[in-house]
């Protein structure tokens, strides 16, 4: 490890005498508590770029005034190892201060794509994200930034936000990591109680539902929505925030899967477990159906 720094401007200065040395950096912007699907986004950056930093920061500006930023898990010592275990360069960790002066009053906002999904239940939360995205990318001017697909809307919004303001850098999408069992691996399952834990497989359980369908040739959502709904509504710990189809391209309503814009469409579902609200999706990529 070159650098642990929760200075910005120490950090700044790494990445630009690396750019200067003529090599390529990576990017992972985490908010810690790191974990398989964390590392996998290390791994694919230690692969395609010279150095690596991963950035560990609860955003505060992303959560809900009623949401879990208090009691987010953070061990800072435990995600340091393991960021030294996978080679990672440079660890970025500052304070909510460093991040955020007192005055603080620009973000960064999108019309399109965060309306639907997750956006309906956390409308500020995206603006949270990309403000933070961006001054991570303006703090640590990467070549390419990593993002899993567990956030699929996250990643297309930040594709976009990238594009749309001719942002330098690539973005880099990377496949969801589930446990054995099928669950998506997330720093949100330490809340889950052992009931809760095996409850909260119906979110993978009721995805594979919706797939089947499609694979025997259904290709209205409506159909597919109700049967995922239905599998969910059999597990009496789960509470549905929303099952939705949208166009993977602008993450809006779909309602044929054969008219996607770019031939993606997107199954996402939230879906509390006692107080804990998870999330899923597969991407389906129908293109010439
Ligand atoms: P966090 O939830 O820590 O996730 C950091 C990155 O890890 C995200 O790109 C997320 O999609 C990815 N990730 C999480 N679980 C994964 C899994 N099971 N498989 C593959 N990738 C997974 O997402 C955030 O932090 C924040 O919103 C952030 C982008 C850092 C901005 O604050």
């Amino acid at each position: 490890m070159e650098l642990i720094s929760g200075k910005i401007k120490e950090t700044r200065e790494q990445v630009k005498e690396w750019k200067r040395q003529g090599f390529t950096v990576g990017l992972v912007p985490t908010m810690g508590y790191l974990h398989e699907g964390h590392k996998s986004l290390m791994e694919a950056a230690k692969k395609e770029n010279d150095k690596v930093a991963v950035s560990i920061f609860v955003n505060p500006i992303q959560f809900g005034p009623k949401e879990d930023f208090a009691s987010y898990p953070r061990d800072f010592d435990r995600d340091a190892a393991l960021c030294e275990s996978v080679g990672v360069d440079l660890i970025f960790h500052p304070v909510a201060g460093e991040m955020y002066g007192e005055d603080f009053c620009t973000y960064v906002d999108m019309d399109g794509l965060t309306k639907e999904l997750c956006g309906k239940s956390r409308p500020t939360h995206f603006r949270g994200v990309q403000t933070v995205v961006s001054k991570l990318f303006h703090i640590i001017p990467a070549d390419r930034a990593y993002f899993g697909q567990k956030d699929a809307q996250q990643l297309a919004v930040i594709k976009r936000m990238a594009r749309d303001l001719s942002m330098d850098i690539e973005i880099v999408g990377c496949p969801i990591i589930r446990e054995e069992d099928g669950l998506a691996k997330s720093s949100r399952n330490t809340y889950l109680n052992k009931e809760e834990r095996q409850a909260a497989l119906v979110l993978n359980r009721s995805l594979a539902e919706g797939k089947k369908l499609i694979e025997a040739g259904v290709r209205d959502a409506a159909q597919i929505k109700q049967r995922i709904e239905e599998t969910i509504g059999q597990e009496k710990l789960a509470k549905i925030d929303y099952v939705e189809l949208v166009d993977f391209a602008d993450i809006t309503p779909i309602g044929n899967l054969s008219k996607a814009k770019e031939g993606e469409v997107l199954c996402a579902i939230a879906v509390f477990i006692g107080k804990t609200r998870l999330i899923d999706n597969f991407i389906w990529k129908g293109f010439g159906d």
